[in-house]
C-alpha cells in the first residue's frame, strides 16, 4: 500500500527474453496499492499483459469507493460504510456518491425534492410492463423495463450534456424502485400503487411493494430503517463485475438507461448479485444443521460444483464490513417482526462451521454481504427472487456515480481489450466435397 504523501514518483523496467526492454511509470493514488501504467506496452513491446478476471488489473482511476480487503475496509468518498449505516440516509448516501461531498442542508432538500419528482415513470411502461409473463424473473423485468426509459426519455440521453446526465441519473435512481414495485405487483396479480411523494425513498418502496388499495397502509420505522440501511450497504463497491459492465457499456457512448440495463444483467449472476438468492436456495437445500458438514464438503471437492453461497469475495479476504451490519440488521428486523427464523439459526451454524475449517480459513473465505441480506428480505415479506431486484435498486446510484465519472475523465476511451489467441492458424476454405 503507497502514502501519496511519501512515494517519489518512480517506474518499472520490464525486459523481454530477446532484450527488448520498456520503461513504464508508476503512479500512486491516496490509498491502496501503486499501478504501473503499461499504457504504452504493446506500441515499444509489441506484447500484450494477460489478466483474465482482471485480478491484478486497475481498469481506471477513480476517487468514489475504496476497499482494502485485507482490512475489510469499505469508504465512500473516504467515510467508513458502517458510519454511513448507522448515521446516514441511503438518499444522502446517493448525493455523496454523485457529488463527492456530504450535502448542507439546503442541498440535501434540493436533491431530495429533484428525486421525489422523478418517481413516477411514462403511463406507457405499464403497457410494456404487461407484455410479460406473470410468472417472468423480475430481473428479466426489470432489465427489460430499463432498457426501454431511453424510449421514453430521450430529452436526457444525450452524455455530453452535463445537465441532461443530471437528469438521466436523478429519473434511474428515482424510478428503480417504482419499477422494481411494479414488476412485484405485477408477479402477484395485486395493481400497482403510483409513488407517494409525502413518504422517505425507502417508505416509498416498501409502500408501493406491500400497500394495497383496499386498507390503510402502516409504516413500520424499524423496516423502513432496515430498508434504507440495506440500500446504503449495496450502493456502490469500487469495479465489481457489474459496475464494470457499466462502464464497459458506457464507453461506446450509449445511452444511461442502457448502460444501466447492463449493469442489472451483470449483477443477476449468481456469482454476483443474484448470490443473496442462491443463499436461501443453498440454505433450502442443506435443510438442517445435521447436513451442514456434508454440504461443506461438497464446497470444497473440486469435482463438485456446489459453493458456499454467500461466502467468499474477489477483494476482500477478511470479513465484508457490510456483512457486519447486515448481520446485526437480520437480528434486529426477526426481533422487530417476532420471526424466529429456522434458517438463521442454519446460517448462523453454517457461519460458525465454515469460519473454523482450515479450507476456507486458508482461503480467507468469510461471509459476504449477500449472505444475510436474504434472510432478512425473507423476513420482510420480499419474495426470494426480489432479492437481486432491491440489489440492482440500490446499485443503481454506484452505477450511475461511476458512469459519470467515467464521461467526466479526460483519458477516457472507448474500452477494447486484446487477447491472447490460441485457434487455428490461417488456412484456406475447403469445399464441401472435400472435407
Ligand atoms: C458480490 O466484486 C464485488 O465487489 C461484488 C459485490 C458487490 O458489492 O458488487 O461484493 C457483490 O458479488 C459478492 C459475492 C457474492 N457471490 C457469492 O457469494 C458466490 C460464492 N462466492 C464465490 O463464487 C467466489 O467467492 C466469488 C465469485 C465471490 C469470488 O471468486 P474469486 O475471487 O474468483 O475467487 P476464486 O474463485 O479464485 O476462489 C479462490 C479459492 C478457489 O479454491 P482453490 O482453486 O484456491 O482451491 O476459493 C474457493 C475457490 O474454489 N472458493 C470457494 C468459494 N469461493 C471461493 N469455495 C467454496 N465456496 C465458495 N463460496
Amino acid at each position: 500500500m503507497s502514502d501519496a504523501s511519501k512515494a517519489a514518483p518512480h517506474s518499472v523496467t520490464l525486459t523481454t527474453q530477446d532484450g527488448k526492454s520498456v520503461v513504464m511509470p508508476v503512479k500512486s493514488g491516496t490509498l491502496g496499492p501503486d499501478v504501473i501504467d503499461i499504457r504504452k506496452l504493446y506500441a515499444e513491446l509489441d506484447e500484450f499483459t494477460y489478466d483474465p478476471g482482471f485480478t491484478s488489473t486497475a481498469s481506471c482511476e477513480s476517487k468514489i469507493t475504496y476497499i482494502d480487503g485485507d482490512q475489510g475496509v469499505l469508504l465512500h468518498r473516504g467515510y467508513p460504510i458502517d458510519q454511513l449505516a448507522e448515521k446516514s440516509t441511503f438518499l444522502e448516501v446517493c448525493y455523496l456518491l454523485l457529488d463527492g461531498e456530504l450535502p448542507n442542508e439546503e442541498q440535501y432538500k434540493e436533491f431530495k425534492r429533484s428525486i421525489t419528482y422523478h418517481t413516477m415513470v411514462h403511463e406507457q411502461l405499464q403497457f410494456f410492463l404487461r407484455g410479460f409473463r406473470r410468472d417472468a424473473h423480475p430481473m428479466a423485468v426489470l432489465c427489460g423495463m430499463v432498457g426501454a426509459l431511453s424510449a421514453f426519455y430521450h430529452d436526457s440521453t444525450d452524455i455530453y450534456d452535463p445537465v441532461q446526465r443530471t437528469i438521466a441519473s436523478h429519473r434511474l435512481i428515482a424510478k428503480l424502485p417504482t419499477m422494481a414495485a411494479m414488476a412485484h405487483k405485477y408477479s402477484v396479480g395485486q395493481p400497482i400503487l403510483y409513488p407517494r411523494n409525502d413518504l422517505s425513498y425507502a417508505e416509498n418502496f416498501l409502500y408501493m411493494t406491500f400497500a394495497v388499495p383496499s386498507e390503510e397502509w402502516v409504516s413500520n420505522p424499524v423496516l423502513t430503517r432496515a430498508m434504507d440501511r440495506i440500500f446504503i450497504l449495496h450502493a456502490d463497491h469500487e469495479q465489481n463485475a457489474s459496475t464494470s459492465t457499466v462502464r464497459l457499456a458506457g464507453s461506446s457512448g450509449a445511452n444511461p438507461f442502457a448502460c444501466i440495463a447492463a449493469g442489472i444483467a451483470s449483477l443477476w449472476g449468481p456469482a454476483h448479485g443474484g448470490a443473496n438468492e442462491a443463499v436461501l436456495a443453498m440454505l433450502g437445500q442443506i435443510g438442517s444443521k445435521d447436513h451442514i458438514n456434508e454440504y461443506i464438503k461438497r464446497a470444497k471437492d473440486k469435482n463438485d460444483s456446489f459453493r458456499l453461497m454467500g461466502f467468499g469475495h474477489r477483494v476482500y479476504k477478511n470479513y465484508d464490513p457490510r456483512a457486519q451490519v447486515m448481520r446485526a440488521t437480520c437480528h434486529e428486523v426477526l426481533r422487530e417482526l417476532g420471526i424466529k427464523d429456522p434458517l438463521l439459526d442454519l446460517a448462523m451454524e453454517l457461519e460458525r462451521i465454515a469460519l473454523e475449517d482450515e479450507y476456507f480459513v486458508e482461503r480467507k473465505l468469510y461471509p459476504n454481504v449477500d449472505f444475510y441480506s436474504g434472510i432478512i428480505l425473507r423476513a420482510m415479506g420480499f419474495p426470494i427472487a426480489m432479492f437481486t431486484v432491491l440489489f440492482a435498486v440500490a446499485r443503481t446510484v454506484g452505477w450511475i456515480a461511476q458512469w459519470k465519472e467515467m464521461i467526466e475523465d479526460p483519458d477516457q476511451k472507448i474500452g477494447r481489450p486484446r487477447q491472447l489467441y490460441t485457434g487455428a492458424a490461417k488456412r484456406d476454405y475447403v469445399l464441401p466435397s472435400k472435407r
